[in-house]
């Protein structure tokens, strides 16, 4: 799975082999430059899953419920949720369980498919302190292996585990029937989401140990930026076969 933002990548995504995207409140630093995804609104997340929906429309595509729309009781969640669905969504991630089990049952009884995400969860990062990993002590793991048991018995279809000890992501995949999906978490779990911009190296400053930069997209673009430059300013660009007739 790719979390990607726009309908051009939608498309190269749908091109590709990848199963899924997923329309993630990342949107809100990797696009708009906000420091955490506190800021993802819900018009933000829509208008990005009708964008990837319009891009993609045979994929699955699941979006994040930004920011407590799931701490504002159930029918305000189902509204949430269905204003994404009626985007296009193909599902909706819900980060944590604990205090918002009944959402994830009634979303489902509403005809809304559910993925959890559990371990490090970016919207809760003022009351964990930071971007950090999730599940190292025995009481943190045993914890995170009990809310996994109660995602699944809520029935989601799938869970995201991110940045928790392999060992203990490991454990949670094998214990579980629903597939896990891991960002820095891994190589036990199902499937494996990364953001699609982070595999193609757009951000130089953004190097977390568990991304793989499969092109430097950064160089990419600012040698194609400076290409285009140099040739506007040595009369290079446009060319005779450039100019309409
Ligand atoms: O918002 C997002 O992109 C995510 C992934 C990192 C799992 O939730």
């Amino acid at each position: 799975m790719l979390a990607a933002y726009d309908a051009q990548m939608a498309r190269i995504v749908a091109e590709s082999e990848a199963d899924a995207i997923l329309v993630g409140d990342s949107v809100a630093m990797v696009v708009h430059g906000f420091p955490s995804t506190l800021h993802a609104t819900m018009d933000m997340m829509v208008a990005h899953v009708a964008a990837v929906c319009r891009g993609a429309p045979n994929l699955v595509v699941v979006a994040d419920m930004p920011f407590v729309s799931v701490r504002r009781g159930k029918a305000a969640a189902t509204e949430a949720a269905a204003r994404l669905m009626q985007a296009g969504a193909t599902a909706v991630k819900l980060e944590g369980v604990r205090g918002h089990e009944e959402v994830f049952a009634h979303l489902i009884g509403s005809g809304i498919p559910v993925m959890g995400h559990l371990g490090l969860m970016p919207q809760a990062v003022n009351v964990v302190g930071g971007y950090r990993i999730q599940g190292r002590t025995d009481a943190e793991a045993e914890r995170l292996r009990e809310e996994a048991r109660t995602v699944e018995e809520c029935g989601a279809f799938a869970m995201v585990l991110e940045c928790v000890p392999a060992a203990l992501a490991a454990s949670i995949a094998a214990e579980r029937e629903i597939p896990t999906i891991g960002i820095g978490a891994g190589r036990e779990t199902a499937g494996q989401v990364l953001v699609l911009a982070d595999l193609l190296g757009y951000d130089a400053r953004f190097r977390p140990s568990f991304v793989r930069r499969y092109v430097d997209g950064h160089g990419l673009v600012l040698d194609a930026i400076n290409h285009f430059v140099r040739d506007v300013r040595t009369a290079g660009f446009p060319a005779e076969t450039e100019v309409p007739a």
